[in-house]
């Protein structure tokens, strides 16, 4: 996969370099541009933001300088600079190894599914789900795009559909002072679901949000900590009643802490009389 970033603060994708992003740019299964927004801007103090059109408070970033950077970056015109991984101890894997990095499963309607995703961070746009990191795990080439201030001026947006699939996200009902962070939890959350890229499949398809309910509690050694024992399941080597526990578990905690999920989780018979047990109503 490829993912390009532009913003007006660079230096704040650095820690897209660490950790497991930095392990799929070691590995080669990612390669990351960032580029400086204000490449495109023109005049000594390079301006990107000017007053709202119809007054009114902060700025808007400009089209005339997000327009060409976005024109560049689609094209493959634009320099920017290149991440290296901060863990350069892993081999490299050649290009023909690689899994999962060919192929474009996310088609939206009457959209060229081989145009790069544009995906925009803002306050105003689709909440971000685990199921849009699934989908967006399989796209060759998506581009970021960072606004500040008041946003970007809407006609970026719309003229960015001729080169573009466009994804307008929020991650939560909140308001952060730009897209950089937002940009750093989309990416996490989807390059961690490219294959390879996660040592143990099944520590993904047992996340939270894959069936629809939230993971219940982990424990490890040591056995008691603390005067607190792990649950005696847990230990007796009964994988059936591992399992049965584990459902429960979620179950429970997502009644708790999430009830609305439950209307639309695959729930079987068991499930639900378990629920039912605990006060739920499935109406
Ligand atoms: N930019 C500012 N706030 C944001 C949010 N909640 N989600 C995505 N991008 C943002």
């Amino acid at each position: 996969m490829r993912i390009d970033v532009a913003t007006i603060f660079p230096e704040y994708l650095d820690p897209l370099r660490h950790a497991l992003l930095g392990k799929a740019i070691e590995q080669g299964r990612l390669s990351v541009g960032v580029h400086d927004l204000r490449d495109w801007a023109a005049g000594t103090h390079k301006p990107v933001d000017s007053a709202p059109a119809g007054g009114g408070p902060g700025m808007v970033m400009k089209p005339d300088v997000w327009g060409p950077a976005l024109d560049d970056i689609a094209a493959g015109r634009a320099d920017g600079s290149e991440l290296d991984s901060a863990m350069p101890h892993l081999e490299r894997l050649r290009h023909d190894e690689l899994q999962g990095v060919a192929g474009n499963s996310y088609d939206g309607e009457g959209e060229d599914s081989d145009l790069p995703l544009l995906l925009v961070p803002t306050p105003t746009g689709k909440p971000f789900t685990q199921d849009d990191a699934r989908a967006w795990s399989h796209e060759n080439h998506i581009v970021f795009a960072c606004g500040r201030y008041e946003g970007i001026d809407q006609r970026v947006i719309d003229d960015a559909r001729n080169r573009y699939r466009v994804r307008e996200v929020s991650i939560g009902d909140y308001v952060l002072i730009g897209g950089e962070v937002a940009v750093l939890v989309i990416a996490e959350a989807v390059v961690r679901l490219i294959p390879g890229v996660l040592g143990n499949k099944r520590s993904h398809e047992e996340d939270s949000f894959s069936d629809g309910l939230l993971e219940g509690p982990s424990y490890t050694k040591p056995r008691v900590w603390r005067d607190l024992e792990i649950p005696e399941v847990l230990t007796s080597g009964n994988h059936g009643l591992v399992d049965k526990w584990r459902r429960e578990q979620s179950l429970q905690r997502t009644l708790e802490r999430r009830p609305e999920l439950l209307h639309d989780a695959d729930l079987n018979k068991a499930d639900k009389k378990f629920l039912e047990g605990l006060g739920w109503t499935s109406a």
